[in-house]
C-alpha cells in the first residue's frame, strides 16, 4: 500500500474565530458599540437569498440610530457564545483536540471604544493580555486578525467609514498599540478580514452607509485604497519593531469557474477573476495592476493614488496570503455581469441549506492559482460547512461535517505535495458561534457544540461532537489518518 502523506511537522493545525461572533460582553469594561452590534436576529430570514439584502446594504444613519435605541429586538453578536467569560475552558478544549494554532480577532471597539481616541482603553487590552497568554501557554501559535467586521460606530456616523482618509490614522494608531503590546508574542497578523468582499460588506468592512455615499462603487475603491495604505503602514511599523513579525493579506476566495468552454465564458471569467486577484495584487506585489487602472478610467472611477502612496506600497509588500474557502462560484458570460455578486448555479454540485456548495476540488484549484500567481506562503484561514446540528445524548453525530473537512484537508495535502507552502489549516468556528451573514446560532461549524439557540436561550455549556475526536486523530497523525 502506498504510504499515506504526512503533513509537515511544523504545519499549523488550528481553528478560526472572530471577536464579534464569539466574545459577547458588548458593554463590559468600556467597550464601545460596533457595526456587529446592530445586526438583529430575523426569525423570518430567507436563508438562500439573505445575501441580496447584504449587497443592497440596508443601513443608513437612521437604521443605525434605531438599532441602538431598540429595546425589543435580539442582537446575537452582542452576546456571542460567551467566550469573554469562558475563554479558559474554550482554549483548554482546543488544546485537548491537539490544535497548535488559533486564529481570533481583537475587537477594535474594546481597544478604542469610539475609534478616534488618542489613548487606548487599558481594560480592553487586559482581556487580550489574558487570552494571548492562555493561547501561548496551551502551546498554540496565535494568529491575530486586527479587524473582523466590528468598526466602532462613530467612525461611520461621524466620519463616513474607510472612504475617509482619517480612518488611516485611526486604524494605524490601533494597529500600533497592538504591535507594541503583543509584537513579541504574536508572529502572524492579519489586519483585515476578507478585504475583497466589498459586494456584501460595504457596511461591515468598509463602514459605508447607503445614505452617506453618492457613488458607492467609487467610494468602495477609495476605501479599499485606504485599506491598502493601512496594510503598508502596518508592515512598515512591524519591520521596525520586530522583523520576525509576518503581516498577511486575507481574501474570501471568490474566484470563478467558466460555465462552458465558449471563448466568451473563458475570457469573461478571466476578467472577473482578475478583479478578485486585484485585492491581493496590490498588497503582495506592491502596485496597482494595469487592468484595474483601465477599469477605473473606463468607468469614471476616481481614486487618488499619489506618488508617495506608490512608494509606500512598493516598499511594504505583505508576507503571506490568507484566504477563506467555503464553496466555488461559476460564471456564465451570457447571464452574469461584472458585479462580483452576479454568479450562476453549478449543476454539478450539491449545497447546504444556505445554498453554499460542497467543492473540495475548488479549494485545490484556488490554492494552486494563488500560489502560481504570488509564490507567497498561504494560510487556509477559514473553511467549513454550516449545518443545523441535532444535539442528542450530549453530543452531535456530525459525519456530514467530517466528510466535508476530510475532503478539504485532502485538497491541502495535494497542494503540499505540489510544493506549495501552505502554512496553516484553520477551520471556521471550532466552537459553535454566531453566524456572520445571518446572525443565526443554528448555522453551526464547530467541533464543539454550544448549548444556545438563535435567541440566546440555553446553558451555553460546551459538548464535544463526533468531529472533535475525528479532528484530534487527524492532527495527531499529521493528516495521515483522515
Ligand atoms: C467568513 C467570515 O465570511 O465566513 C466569518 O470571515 C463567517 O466571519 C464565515 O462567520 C462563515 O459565514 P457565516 O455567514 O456562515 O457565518
Amino acid at each position: 500500500e502506498k504510504e499515506r502523506f504526512k503533513f509537515p511537522a511544523n504545519f499549523l493545525w488550528g481553528g478560526a474565530t472572530a471577536a464579534c461572533q464569539m466574545e459577547g460582553a458588548y458593554d463590559v469594561d468600556g467597550r464601545g458599540l460596533s457595526t456587529s452590534d446592530i445586526h438583529r436576529y430575523n426569525a423570518k430570514l430567507d436563508r438562500v437569498h439573505y445575501r441580496k439584502k447584504l449587497v443592497e446594504n440596508e443601513h443608513t444613519l437612521a437604521t443605525l440610530a434605531a438599532a441602538v435605541a431598540d429595546q425589543e429586538g435580539y442582537y446575537p453578536k452582542r452576546y456571542g457564545n460567551d467566550f469573554y467569560h469562558r475563554y479558559k475552558e474554550d482554549i483548554a478544549l482546543l488544546k485537548e483536540m491537539g490544535m497548535n494554532s488559533f486564529r481570533f480577532s481583537i475587537a477594535w471597539p474594546r481597544i478604542f471604544p469610539r475609534g478616534d481616541e488618542l489613548k487606548p482603553n487599558e481594560k480592553g487590552l487586559q482581556f487580550y493580555d489574558k487570552v494571548i497568554q492562555e493561547v501561548i501557554a496551551a502551546g498554540m501559535e496565535p494568529i491575530v486578525t486586527m479587524f473582523h467586521y466590528d468598526i466602532p460606530l462613530p467612525l461611520l456616523t461621524e466620519y463616513g467609514g474607510f472612504k475617509n482618509p482619517k480612518l488611516i490614522e485611526f486604524m494605524v494608531r490601533y494597529a500600533t498599540v497592538l504591535l507594541d503590546r503583543y509584537g513579541s508574542l504574536v508572529k502572524y497578523w492579519i489586519p483585515f478580514n476578507q478585504t475583497n468582499l466589498i459586494q456584501y460588506c460595504s457596511f461591515k468592512s468598509l463602514g459605508i452607509l447607503r445614505d452617506q455615499t453618492k457613488n458607492l462603487t467609487e467610494d468602495q475603491y477609495i476605501a479599499i485604497h485606504h485599506q491598502f495604505l493601512i496594510d503598508a503602514q502596518i508592515k512598515a511599523y512591524a519591520k521596525k519593531i520586530n522583523p520576525a513579525i509576518k503581516i498577511g493579506i486575507m481574501l474570501a476566495d471568490c474566484t470563478y469557474y467558466p460555465m462552458t468552454c465558449r471563448p466568451e465564458d473563458i475570457v469573461f471569467t478571466m476578467k472577473r477573476n482578475r478583479m478578485q486577484y486585484f485585492y491581493a495584487d496590490v498588497p503582495l506585489r506592491g502596485k496597482y495592476p494595469g487592468f484595474m487602472l483601465r477599469y477605473f478610467k473606463e468607468n469614471d472611477i476616481h481614486v487618488e493614488i499619489t506618488e508617495a502612496d506608490k512608494i509606500l506600497l512598493k516598499e511594504n509588500t505583505l508576507d503571506f496570503l490568507a484566504f477563506s474557502y467555503y464553496y466555488s462560484r461559476t460564471l456564465d458570460s451570457q447571464k452574469n455581469t461584472m458585479n462580483p455578486a452576479s454568479i450562476s448555479e453549478n449543476p454539478y454540485l450539491k449545497a447546504n441549506a444556505w445554498g453554499w456548495t460542497i467543492d473540495p476540488l475548488g479549494m485545490y484549484n484556488a490554492i494552486s492559482q494563488y500560489w502560481d500567481r504570488y509564490q507567497k506562503p498561504i494560510m487556509i484561514a477559514e473553511n467549513g460547512f454550516g449545518y443545523e446540528d441535532i444535539f442528542t445524548d450530549g453530543t452531535v453525530h456530525d459525519d456530514y461535517r467530517i466528510d466535508y473537512l476530510r475532503q478539504h484537508i485532502q485538497a491541502v495535502a495535494e497542494a503540499l505535495q505540489d510544493g506549495v507552502k501552505v502554512l496553516a489549516y484553520l477551520p471556521w468556528g471550532p466552537i459553535d458561534l454566531v453566524s456572520s451573514g445571518t446572525a443565526e446560532m443554528s448555522k453551526r461549524y464547530g467541533f464543539i457544540y454550544v448549548d444556545q439557540d438563535d435567541l440566546g436561550h440555553g446553558s451555553k455549556n460546551r459538548y464535544r461532537k463526533d468531529s472533535f475526536y475525528w479532528y484530534q486523530k487527524v492532527i495527531a497523525s499529521r493528516g495521515s489518518d483522515l
